[in-house]
């Protein structure tokens, strides 16, 4: 488990450094939007890129050892609003959600997050968590700010999910978990898509949501990408791109925001391949956030119950992460089987009759046992439907969805380290350093002047000029040497390259690595080796 981190001072961390900032600060903020400052900017670009590489580049094998044929698409992010009723998302993309009619609270939650927790002596105390042990945790702090006196060595007696279990407390009877008044709404279903209008008429007509998910843009796309590209099964389409969901309560820093970026696969294939493809995909994206510096430990892959399954689903493995303000484990990424339930959609709903797959491989192969090579002909005497399912069915889909955010976020809190050490007089100090992959780090290499004078920022400037083309590189010469390299810690940079007195005798500089402080030396020319080396895939 990751050591638990003071998400406050976390998040104020991640200010200070640059990584992201509240959106709108200066404005009092706005909940559930975030910025990424010049630091997250670069790492979450090397998160989309790492992610672009690995799996739409440079996939590995398949699990016969076959290479995996991928395609990108950037579509936009406001479509056709029929799009949204043929997926399920304008009849089912809802939350469950209770509100506070207490004048001055009106605080809103999902219901599925709100818990009763009782305890000795009838005291009540609603909560609003992630799990029952977060539940237990705060209820104690609850009870004292809303000033209920709890009997001595308090231990909750029972603790229940609201939600919308039928047999559960009814909600007259749950405090607020906010006011603590017993003054709770029933749950109502809210939608959870964004509005707005294309046109200047603000009308039902024109009425348009910004895209929960980047997945149906590829859908709708799948005969296009396959006119186009002449692809045959299996084969994926990847997308990366801004997704918007009005969640009821943004939480956890950027855990669960109203605004985030997904990166999305749909993975087409045969439907008795299918489990094949979705177990591929299911390990794979586990093992790619290991490659990446993740911590196995802290890697939780679920398999959904059949009652969390999404309506589209058939199967669904949550990829988890323990992330240091939770108790338990939280996504990271789905990995879905999808079947052919949205290629069915969209194809009913659109009237389109090409969102299928012709089998021209397997139709050439069974030439010999047919009087005509026309498939149109061969229709024309009604095969039966098994017969025609063999060369023209609706592929299934394996959809590796995940938040480019979240990455991002789980990313900051496993690098996120204070270690105590000595000084250089042997004085207990502390460093705090980002170990950050180097294929991640939002910096690859700072270059220091050991001093401002004696040739030494020539040569450093040179150096930094040369690297610059390849890498982000960052040159400082202000302040000792000593703190310009904590600075580069902070940032989580792998390696500080110093020009010395040495330097200008043999053309070598030091390079030190952040994990391991050690330094080396090493001839000019070959520095960027040194950072390209630690920069490879797989290296
Ligand atoms: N196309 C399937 C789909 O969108 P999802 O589980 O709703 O599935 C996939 O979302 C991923 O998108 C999640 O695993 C998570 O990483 C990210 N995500 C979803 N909602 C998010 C939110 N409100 N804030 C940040 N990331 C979110």
């Amino acid at each position: 488990m990751p050591t638990k981190i003071d998400m406050a001072k976390f998040a104020s961390f991640c200010k200070d450094m640059g990584f992201i900032y509240q959106s709108s600060e200066i404005y009092g903020g706005i909940n559930g939007f975030w910025d990424y400052g010049p630091l997250g900017v670069e790492l979450k670009k090397n998160i989309k890129d790492a992610w672009w590489l690995d799996m739409v580049r440079n996939p590995p094998p398949g699990p016969d050892g076959q290479e995996i044929r991928m395609v990108g698409l950037d579509c936009a992010i406001i479509m056709n609003p029929k799009v949204w009723v043929a997926s399920g998302h304008v009849g089912g993309f809802a939350d469950p959600m209770v509100g506070c009619k207490t004048e001055g609270c009106n605080k809103l939650y999902r219901a599925d997050k709100v818990y009763l927790v009782d305890f000795e002596g009838g005291v009540k105390v609603g909560v609003e968590a992630n799990s029952k042990a977060e539940a237990e945790a705060a209820s104690f702090d609850v009870a004292k700010r809303s000033k209920k006196r709890l009997p001595p060595n308090p231990a909750p007696l029972a603790m229940e999910l609201v939600g919308l279990a039928k047999d559960g407390p009814g909600i007259a009877t749950v405090p607020c978990p906010n006011c603590q008044e017993l003054s709770l709404t029933e749950p109502r279903a809210f939608n959870l898509m964004f509005e707005s209008n294309a046109g200047a008429i603000q009308s039902e007509e024109n009425k348009v949501y910004l895209r929960p998910e980047t997945a149906q843009g590829i859908f709708v796309n799948y005969r296009n990408v396959l006119d186009s590209t002449r692809l045959k099964l299996p084969f994926g389409i990847a997308q990366v791109g801004k997704a918007f969901r009005n969640e009821i309560n943004p939480r956890n820093f950027t855990f669960r925001s109203r605004e985030f970026e997904q990166m999305e696969i749909e993975f087409f294939c045969r439907p008795d391949e299918s489990m094949k493809w979705y177990e591929y995909w299911r390990d794979l994206r586990k093992t790619w956030y290991s490659t990446l510096g993740i911590k196995s430990d802290n890697l939780v892959p679920r398999e959904q119950g059949k009652e969390e399954l999404a309506h589209y689903s058939i199967g669904t493995t949550d990829i988890e992460y323990m992330f240091p303000f939770s108790d338990e484990p939280q996504e990271l990424e789905g990995v879905a089987h999808r079947g052919s339930f949205d290629l069915t959609a969209h194809a009913k709903h659109s009237g389109n009759d090409k969102l299928n797959y012709f089998d021209e491989d397997r139709w050439n192969a069974d030439a010999g046992t047919r009087t005509t090579n026309s498939f149109k002909e061969w229709m024309k005497a009604n095969p039966p439907a098994d017969e025609i399912g063999k060369y023209q069915f609706t592929p299934h889909v394996i959809e590796p969805s995940a938040g480019a955010d979240r990455f991002t976020l789980a990313v900051l809190c496993e690098a996120y380290t204070v270690e105590e050490l000595k000084d250089a007089k042997g004085n207990p100090d502390t460093r705090t350093v980002m170990r950050f992959h180097p294929r991640l780090a939002p910096i690859k290499a700072a270059v220091f002047p050991l001093v401002n004078k004696d040739g030494m920022p020539e040569k450093a400037t040179a150096l930094y000029r040369s690297l610059k083309p390849y890498f982000n590189v960052f040159y400082d010469d202000k302040g000792a040497v000593g703190r310009r390299y904590r600075r580069q810690d902070e940032a989580g940079t792998p390696f500080c390259i110093t020009i010395d007195g040495q330097t200008l005798v043999d053309d070598t500089v030091t390079v030190r690595d952040r994990d391991t402080l050690k330094q080396e030396r090493v001839k000019v020319g070959d520095v960027r080796g040194v950072i390209e080396k630690a920069l490879t895939p797989g290296a």
